[in-house]
């Protein structure tokens, strides 16, 4: 069947795992994960993560992924089937998926900025806090990220996401390579390693613990129903538990091979390691600046930064169009169509957020909670990070363990018994009980409540 009238189906596995990969691999791995690591302690911060990954992260992509496969449905089609009941909890994925993509895709925008300017040599000459506050320029550069998101997803999976990530994720994998060896051979790039890495146990507090419960999901896609979508296009020949330690695994070498890419290059030309968007946008054009050859290192980077950026936006804008398609029996063209002018028209006050909507708070300062006062690019941020996507989790792991129930889900990863799942005993144990007991315990002391 034609694929942008039917919903379409992943023409490989490897392909597949690309996918889903480039899914999960995104901005979260290159400008997320390394400064969180660098501030809150280092390797600390890098083993609460890996714990995180383990026992809630690799237990929740399995069973998205379970879902998916079993009821070939969108997000909220996929809840609604196996319990009406639960459907809100699919509504409340695509909802996060336009929350998301509202500020992904203005840091998308600023990327393609950059890696235009590197082009001509003239990166190091943007000044970034006066780029992002403008209100015409940034929002140009988010449009055309808009579209290029959009141009993907409207040739459906195989012929769209499949073909684009096949071709994206390889490259990315070896720009980051490139770039993380001539980093850690720069003369100093110590400095940078004992900064990014050097334990510090003390930093580790329920707020840290917290964040890096919210990278885990945000940084896997995990909690709304992405990898559900992703799963629905999967056959039977597909395996469900191979791809649940693949898809981390490689998102966590990334994130990784980020921090070594970034820090050590900062430290060895004695650059501060500035945080968020900051280090990505307002430091690393100043470290290319001084390398040798540093133009070249600039462009790549932000090719990688913009291929990071596309293969997450297009799962996003994935999940809102199998929506559209599967529930309200909408052509992918129209959908996708319909998905990204959404998005559009909730990024402008996103990127205006940074310079004349600066002053405009819609989450006011909770001093008790931790939580400060944010305009609506941080609180978007916010709100999907450490609440929406943590509460998708725990969702889930309830209605999987409890309400559709682990030996039916078990039945779909064994494809009905015929092949081997012989850590099923304790998946099941780590869906009903270890997961969600551990999320709502770290919300619980992120929020200062224990
Ligand atoms: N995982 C992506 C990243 O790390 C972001 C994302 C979140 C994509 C949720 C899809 C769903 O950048």
């Amino acid at each position: 069947m034609n694929e942008i009238v039917g919903r379409g189906k992943w023409a490989t596995k490897a392909g597949f795992v690309l996918a889903a990969a480039g899914s999960a691999v995104g901005l979260g791995n290159l400008w997320k994960f390394p400064y969180m690591a660098g501030e809150n302690g280092g390797a600390a911060f890098v083993f609460v993560y890996l714990l995180l990954l383990v026992l809630i992260g690799m237990t929740v992509m399995l069973a998205e992924l379970t879902v998916g496969r079993h009821t070939q449905l969108d997000a909220l089609g996929a809840y609604k089937k196996l319990s009406a009941k639960w459907a809100w909890v699919g509504g409340m994925g695509v909802l996060c998926a336009f929350l998301i993509m509202a500020f992904y895709t203005v840091v998308g925008g600023w990327a393609i900025k950059y890696f235009v300017a590197s082009c001509t040599n003239a990166v190091a000459g943007i000044d970034f806090g006066a780029f992002i506050t403008a209100p015409m320029e940034p929002l140009v550069y988010t449009l055309v990220f808009c579209v290029l998101t959009w141009i993907i997803v409207y040739y459906g999976i195989g012929g769209g996401i499949e073909k684009a990530s096949k071709i994206m994720m390889p490259l990315l994998f070896i720009f980051i390579v490139i770039i993380a060896i001539r980093s850690c051979t720069l003369p100093g790039a110590g400095a940078g390693l004992n900064y990014y890495l050097n334990p510090d146990l003390s930093k580790i507090d329920g707020g840290v613990i917290l964040a890096a419960m919210g990278q885990v999901f945000f940084s896997l896609s995990l909690g709304m129903g992405c990898m559900i979508t992703y799963g629905s296009y999967l056959g039977e020949d597909s395996s469900l538990t191979q791809s649940s330690w693949m898809i981390p695994g490689l998102d966590t070498a990334i994130a990784f091979l980020a921090g070594l890419a970034i820090f050590p290059a900062v430290f060895a030309f004695g650059m501060e390691p500035g945080s968020g968007p900051g280090l990505m946008f307002a430091t690393l054009p100043q470290v290319f600046d001084k390398m040798p050859a540093g133009e070249i290192f600039a462009t790549i980077f932000f090719l990688l930064v913009i291929f990071a950026a596309l293969t997450s936006a297009i799962s996003l804008l994935e999940v809102v169009t199998a929506y559209l398609v599967d529930e309200k029996s909408v052509k992918r063209g129209g959908a996708s169509i319909l998905g990204i002018i959404g998005i559009f028209i909730l990024a402008i006050p996103c990127s205006l957020s940074m310079g004349s909507l600066a002053n405009v708070h819609i989450i006011p300062e909770i001093a008790s909670m931790n939580i400060p006062a944010m305009g609506f690019f941080d609180a978007f941020d916010f709100i999907t990070s450490k609440l929406m996507l943590p509460l998708g989790g725990l969702m889930l792991c309830i209605f999987v363990g409890w309400v559709w129930g682990t030996d039916k889900a078990i039945n779909e990863i064994t494809d009905g018994g015929l092949t081997s799942f012989p850590l099923a005993g304790i998946w099941s144990i780590l869906v009903k009980y270890i997961a969600p007991v551990a999320i709502f315990l770290v919300f619980l002391s992120g929020f200062g409540v224990i």
